[in-house]
């Protein structure tokens, strides 16, 4: 221990979509804590739903305490180590709960447990869910001192340009253009990937161009599945073909709607049999640009949960620590209501009532909190290589 400050009891938690690196910033922040400052650190099981257990007698605060001889694999590795390399999270979290019907029980089990203060590892979702407690409980005079770390691999948290978990999902879903290359190469298929990201689409964009795909369909420059769009993509592969070659691969991100401005339950699947059907009709047409364009065939690959596997990347672990060092220290200086974020390779914090207010008035126009820049260096590196990404036109 190298510091030391008056004694906290601090909890954390990790609530909504788990994500690879929560488990790293559990591991930085019990370090933290107890290195630098000496501290004790509860673990609260399934998000905010632990505090309903404590209160219930479920489950006994003194189980709850991490330390560094939490987690022994016997004989390979000691303490909080492995919690850096493994996905999930040890703590479990949830993604659907009420914790409207439950504020009363949530908020006195915190007050049960004793703690000066709660770090929440979330995204938007979680983040506007909590504040509403936060908000309840200090009405009624409990100090409910919180410090949030953002994860999603959406990438969608707004005021910090990387989340926790982002950049392994970047890497999982390149890999995967990767693998299905050469199985589209040989096969000269379309492969239609479908990516995760729920309302943005920095998921799609980033591993699409890392993984070489030839179109790149986002909700934040092609919203919905016109015809333009499809259109667009069959000039592609025109194109393509003008060339020699006769394969594509083809991202698409959940968020992207389908002609009609409807979601799809897999949009991947809607837009492989789109691409076919205006290839075919292409084709019949004679034009000679099109007359290239027989016998497309596509395949769907909807990537679903893989993308929130794989042990985290080094960007991922680094993030994670820093966070994790970062929302100690807010707590040792009583900065509270902060959320820790990471701007021009520093990490920093602002206060939750601005992230809040950004989530808010981006739900009421039902689009992400924070999105692609359609004018931004990643959009128009694309377009420069020839990616399709919709025309500006339709912007
Ligand atoms: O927010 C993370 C995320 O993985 C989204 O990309 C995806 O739409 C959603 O969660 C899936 O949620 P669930 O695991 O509840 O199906």
């Amino acid at each position: 221990m190298t510091t030391t400050t008056h004694s906290k009891r601090i909890g954390i938690l990790t609530s909504g979509g788990d994500c690879p690196g929560l488990n790293a910033v559990i591991r930085a922040v019990v370090r933290a804590a107890t290195y630098k400052y000496g501290w004790e650190v509860y673990g609260i099981p399934y998000g905010t739903d632990g505090f309903i257990e404590l209160l219930t007698g479920k489950r006994r605060i003194e189980d709850l305490r991490l330390h560094e001889h939490g987690y022994d694999i016997p004989g390979l590795l000691q303490g909080l180590d492995v919690l850096h390399f493994l996905s999930g999270s040890v703590l479990g979290s949830i993604s659907k709960g009420d914790p409207d019907r439950h504020a009363d029980d949530i908020i006195h089990g915190y007050q049960k447990m004793g703690l000066d203060a709660l770090i929440a590892i979330g995204g938007d979702g979680s983040i506007e869910i909590m504040d509403k407690l936060a908000k309840q409980a200090i009405k009624e005079g409990v100090a409910w001192n919180w410090v949030v770390i953002p994860k999603t691999i959406d990438n969608d948290v707004p005021f910090t340009e990387l989340s926790v978990g982002f950049d392994t999902a970047v890497n999982r879903v390149t890999q995967a253009l990767y693998d299905l290359t050469f199985t589209a190469a040989s096969h000269d298929r379309v492969m239609v990937v479908e990516v995760m990201g729920r309302d943005a689409g920095y998921l799609a964009l980033e591993a699409g161009i890392a993984g070489g795909a030839d179109g790149i369909l986002i909700p934040e420059l092609t919203p919905v599945l016109n015809d333009g769009v499809i259109y667009g993509i069959c000039q592609k592969l025109a194109s393509l073909r003008r060339d020699g070659r006769r394969f594509a691969l083809i991202v698409v991100a959940e968020g992207v709607k389908n002609r009609s401005g409807q979601k799809e339950k897999y949009i991947g699947d809607y837009l492989a049999h789109k691409i076919k059907d205006y290839c075919d009709k292409l084709c019949f047409s004679e034009q000679p640009e099109f007359c290239n364009l027989d016998q497309v065939d596509t395949r769907v690959t909807v990537l679903g949960h893989l993308q929130r596997g794989g042990t985290p990347s080094s960007t991922d672990r680094l993030l994670a620590t820093a966070f994790g060092r970062e929302a100690v220290d807010l707590i040792a200086n009583g900065n509270y209501n902060q959320m820790v974020i990471w701007q021009n390779g520093r990490v920093s914090s602002v206060p939750l009532s601005r992230v809040i207010e950004q989530i808010k008035k981006a739900r009421k126009e039902g689009k992400a909190p924070s999105r692609v820049d359609s004018q931004g260096f990643l959009v128009q590196t694309a377009r420069d290589i020839g990616i399709y990404v919709g025309d500006l036109s339709v912007e």
